[in-house]
């Protein structure tokens, strides 16, 4: 049996020291955000304990679905690298970026490059920007494929792109890896009606019309700080479509609090069984412990 983690939208506080001028920019409805919200909200203990608990259950790999910081700042970007460091290499860990990776134009490539070792793929081809992905990650019986749709945008909007050459690539990909478990890793739900319009992923028709065609066992993502299932349509069993509330939200937020999921893969004669256990806190207190187990496949 193969064991894959899962955790997202880390968004690492504290916040580190921000000068005005960081702030000439988008940053500045971010920062506010921040302090309004999400200094409040986010706990670095929270995610500490939650994190600690992951990696003490030896998952054979750990996937994370973005923003992994807040206002891509030079300095956040830093200490995710660290923080990514502290859970392991990227033999063991692999993420893709979410809109808050990718705040400001030009900084999605630096936090590309800066956590180059856990989005790079099997064949080492430097991942620069969007162009790069998908990118494949081979580990065990899982073709892990790491989908970019983290792009600036104006202020007071969180949506993702997924275009027309991240498609085709992407049917590619899925069709040459069938024979393995095809999870795919995505920060923005890539479903109709899943969030509000200011954060919706532009060409989520496009990703569902791959799935269609080609089908996949498991789609990860995150953005919505939520626990949800949803399927997608695939030529033969659709797929199930999973996000995990945040890896810091504290107990008693308006959104769920922190979770990590834990998938167990296990190939069963063409096809695959996966069991998902929810590992998280309770609305009770501060303990983590398992909270559900759904078998998806
Ligand atoms: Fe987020």
């Amino acid at each position: 049996m193969f064991t894959l983690a899962h955790i997202s939208d880390i968004h690492l506080g504290p916040m580190p020291k921000v000068h005005w001028s960081d702030l000439l920019s988008k940053r500045i409805t971010g920062y506010i955000n921040w302090q309004r919200n999400r200094a409040r909200n986010f706990s670095p203990s929270v995610l500490n304990k939650l994190a600690a608990h992951m990696k003490s259950a030896h998952p054979d790999h750990t996937v994370i679905t973005g923003d992994l910081v807040n206002l891509s700042l030079p300095e956040e970007i830093e200490r995710a690298k660290r923080w990514l460091n502290s859970l392991g290499d990227g033999n063991d860990i692999s993420i893709v970026c979410g809109n808050h990776d990718a705040y400001i134009n030009g900084m999605l490539e630096k936090a590309i490059i800066a956590w180059q070792e856990y989005l790079v793929g099997d064949d080492q081809t430097v991942v620069h920007n969007n162009d790069s992905f998908p990118v494949l990650r081979k580990r065990g019986p899982c073709s892990l494929i790491l989908v970019n749709t983290a792009l600036p945008t104006k202020p007071f909007d969180a949506t993702g792109l997924f275009d027309q050459l991240q498609a085709e690539r992407l049917e590619k990909l899925l069709s040459h890896q069938k024979d393995n478990c095809r999870v795919i890793l995505i920060h923005h739900p890539p479903y109709p009606n899943a969030t509000k319009p200011s954060q919706i992923l532009i060409g989520e028709e496009l990703f569902r019309d791959v799935i269609k065609k080609t089908g996949a066992e498991l789609v990860l993502h995150g953005h919505t700080h939520r626990d949800t299932l949803n399927w997608l349509d695939g030529p033969g069993s659709p797929a199930p479509v999973v996000c995990v509330p945040a890896g810091g939200q504290a107990v008693g937020g308006l959104k769920p609090a922190a979770h990590y999921n834990w998938f167990e893969i296990e190939a069963e004669g063409i096809g695959w069984n996966i069991t998902q256990r929810k590992f998280g806190y309770s609305k009770r207190d501060s303990g983590i412990s398992q909270l559900d187990s759904i078998k998806l496949l």
